[in-house]
Parts: C-alpha cells; sequence; structure tokens
C-alpha cells in the first residue's frame, strides 16, 4: 500500500498508523517520530527542531522532505508500500512527495483525513503518555497501559511530550489550520482523498479505515 494519513494534533494518526503497518508489512514514517529521536540525540537539527516543535510551529519543507526521501530509498520495509503520518504538512511537501513517487514510478493509493472537531482534542493531548523509543501511545484514560507509566512491550517507563500541553496544542491546531488543511484540498482535487470520522473509538475508526481497504481489493 501506499497512502498518507492527515489529521490535527491528536486524531489518532500514530495509533492508527501502526495497525496499518501491521495488516500491509509496509513501512510507516512518521515525521514527528523521526524529529523526536533527533531531539532526543541533540543534533543540531534535533536542537534546532525542539525549539520549533515545542512552539508548535513547523520545521523547514526542505528537512522533512529530505528526511522521507532518505527513508523511502533506504528501508527495507518500505519496499511492500508505506504509510506516512504527519507527512506532508504544507502544499509545498505535497509537491514534493509527488515528485518523489513520480521518480519511482509509483502514484499514491489513499489520502485519508481524520476528521475530529478541535474541542475533542484537548483531553487526548493531555491525556497522552509515549514510548519515546518506539513512538508507541497510549492515554491515560481511553488507552491506560497494563502497567502505571510503564510501556506494555517493553516495559520501560513512558514520558509526557514536551508539546502536549493546552498552550503548545492551540499553536499546533492554528498551524493545521492555516498550513495543513490546503493539503487535504490538494488530495481532494487529485482524487485520492477520503475521509473518516475520527471521533469514533479506536477500534471504530479502525474498521472505518479497514472498509475504505476493503474497496480496493
Ligand atoms: P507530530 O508528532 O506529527 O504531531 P501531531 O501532528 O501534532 O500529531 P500527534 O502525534 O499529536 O497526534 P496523532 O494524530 O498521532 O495522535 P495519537 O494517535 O498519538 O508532529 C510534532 C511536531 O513535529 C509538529 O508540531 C512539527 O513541529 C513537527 N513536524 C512533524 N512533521 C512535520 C512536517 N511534515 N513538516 C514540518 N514539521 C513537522 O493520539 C493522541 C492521543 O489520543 C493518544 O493518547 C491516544 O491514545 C488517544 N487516542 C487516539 N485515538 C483515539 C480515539 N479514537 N479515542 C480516544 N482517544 C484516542
Ligand atoms: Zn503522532
Amino acid at each position: 500500500i501506499r497512502m498518507i494519513l492527515i489529521g490535527p494534533p491528536g486524531a489518532g494518526k500514530g495509533t492508527q498508523a501502526p495497525k496499518i503497518k501491521e495488516k500491509f508489512n509496509c513501512c510507516h514514517l512518521a515525521t514527528g517520530d523521526m524529529l523526536r529521536s533527533q531531539v532526543a540525540k541533540k543534533t543540531p537539527l534535533g536542537r534546532e527542531a525542539k525549539k520549533i516543535m515545542d512552539q508548535g510551529g513547523l520545521v523547514s519543507d526542505d528537512i522533512v522532505i529530505g528526511m522521507i526521501k532518505e527513508e523511502l530509498n533506504s528501508n527495507p520495509e518500505c519496499k511492500g508500500g508505506f504509510i506516512l503520518d504527519g507527512f506532508p504538512r504544507t502544499v509545498p511537501q505535497a509537491e514534493g512527495l509527488d515528485s518523489m513517487l513520480t521518480e519511482r514510478k509509483q502514484t499514491l493509493q489513499h489520502a485519508i483525513e481524520l476528521k475530529i472537531d478541535d474541542a475533542l482534542l484537548v483531553a487526548r493531548i493531555t491525556g497522552r503518555l509515549v514510548h519515546p523509543a518506539s513512538g508507541r501511545s497510549y492515554h491515560k484514560l481511553f488507552n491506560p497501559p497494563k502497567k502505571e507509566m510503564t510501556d506494555d512491550v517493553t516495559g520501560e517507563p513512558l514520558v509526557q511530550r514536551s508539546d502536549d500541553n493546552a498552550e503548545a496544542l492551540k499553536k499546533r491546531l492554528s498551524t493545521y489550520h492555516a498550513q495543513t488543511s490546503p493539503v487535504v484540498d490538494y488530495y481532494r482535487k487529485n482524487g485520492i482523498w477520503q475521509a473518516v470520522d475520527a471521533s469514533q473509538k479506536p477500534g471504530q475508526v479502525w474498521s472505518a479505515l479497514l472498509q475504505i481497504f476493503d474497496n480496493d481489493a
């Protein structure tokens, strides 16, 4: 499969993407996770990105396009296709992706929007817990780990993201509406856009995604 997931912070991109990866045996590329790994390693890019991310802004198009290109070309899991989570987030990024795919003589099959009202996102974001190494996320109330503050798979500690506070969320949402909503229109025009109601329970969102994939067959 070759697809992208578009949606505001907390829509459930990082919750659904690993399930899609498992179903299709493809790679899951999340630019937010890639940037956070640079931040954790304190690379020059990571130091620069951290400031931008904590303020809810966007890292430059060239940098994230370069990261995706590099992964698509070198990550063996991407041979089975890809699901992009959090990319493209601007129209220039969408154009960058198109030219990458044209070079590879490939096309995108799905651009799925996880649609949800801003009002529902505060609780999701402020209750989120993440396992930094894998990017797995939990929720204090909606999806608690088996053992408090502990990753189910590795037993390692869970943390809160430094941009998961009400103030940074406000900025992330306004960035989303200003810069990423036009990406939805981009794929609407291109004919591969579909929307899923992301306010439902995670299992219901997954069923809606499965329905879309069933129609491919
Ligand atoms: P990124 O990491 O992509 O963050 P985001 O887009 O703000 O999205 P989130 O990860 O917050 O939400 P999600 O949809 O993955 O939600 P999740 O499934 O975890 O980007 C971070 C930053 O990096 C950006 O702000 C930017 O600065 C930079 N960046 C990244 N990509 C970039 C790009 N392409 N260009 C430029 N800059 C870039 O779910 C959230 C919570 O809700 C969890 O606790 C989960 O358990 C819970 N939950 C999920 N689904 C449900 C449900 N159905 N019902 C109830 N709870 C649910
Ligand atoms: Zn995410």
